[in-house]
């Protein structure tokens, strides 16, 4: 039985095109010819169509002064050298980031991205113990959200062992230095 080779000349990409030549078949394709060069081109196919997982990082107030501010607990790296070296991790994902001090700017960001993309990894800074807007704003999301926070905030003072928005998250991450950030996107990867 043969089976007509595809027109690949006419209009497919180039890289079907260049498949289809390296498998060096001729005019037509014979059953087990296209039974060898059909699953390459699924996978091609499923490539194409695949779409890249997206994340956001969003940092809320003062995390702008990482590196700077209160190394001895938060560390001496910014937060955008950090974040160079995890997108370099993580090539396959596209991963954003907003940072903001404005309570309603964190908001309309998580709110922008809420409902199409895969996870939100959400550092409040000082809102996580203040704020039921943020609190709301998760709760009315689709994208799962994972709290993090660099420091231990059950081991520093009592105002911060109380999160407002830890009941709307999906999880809870914090202690591990900016590593948290990296160890939230290994569970979004994993749920
Ligand atoms: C923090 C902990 C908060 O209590 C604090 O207000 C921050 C940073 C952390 O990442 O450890 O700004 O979220």
């Amino acid at each position: 039985m043969e089976l007509r080779r595809w027109n690949y000349e006419g209009g497919v990409s180039p890289y079907v095109a260049a498949l289809l030549r390296q498998t060096k078949v001729n005019k037509t394709l014979t059953r087990e010819q296209f039974l060898c060069v059909s699953p390459l081109f699924i996978t091609f196919v499923k490539d194409l169509t695949k779409k890249d997982m997206q994340i956001l990082i969003l940092n809320g107030p003062n995390l702008n002064l990482l590196g700077v501010r209160e190394p001895g607990i938060y560390g001496s790296s910014s937060f955008e050298d950090y974040l160079e070296k995890l997108r370099k991790q993580y090539k396959d994902i596209t991963i954003d980031y907003f940072q903001s001090n404005v309570e309603g700017e964190m908001i309309d960001k998580m709110q922008e991205v809420g409902f199409s993309y895969d996870g939100i990894v959400l550092n409040a800074g000082a809102y996580t113990h203040t704020s039921v807007a943020l609190h709301d704003c998760i709760r009315a999301l689709k994208t799962p959200v994972i709290e993090v926070h660099i420091s231990n905030v059950h081991a520093r003072e009592e105002f911060r062992h109380h999160s407002m928005i830890s009941s709307a998250c999906k999880g809870v991450i914090c202690g591990f230095g900016l590593d948290s950030y990296r160890l939230a996107i290994e569970a979004i990867l994993k749920n």
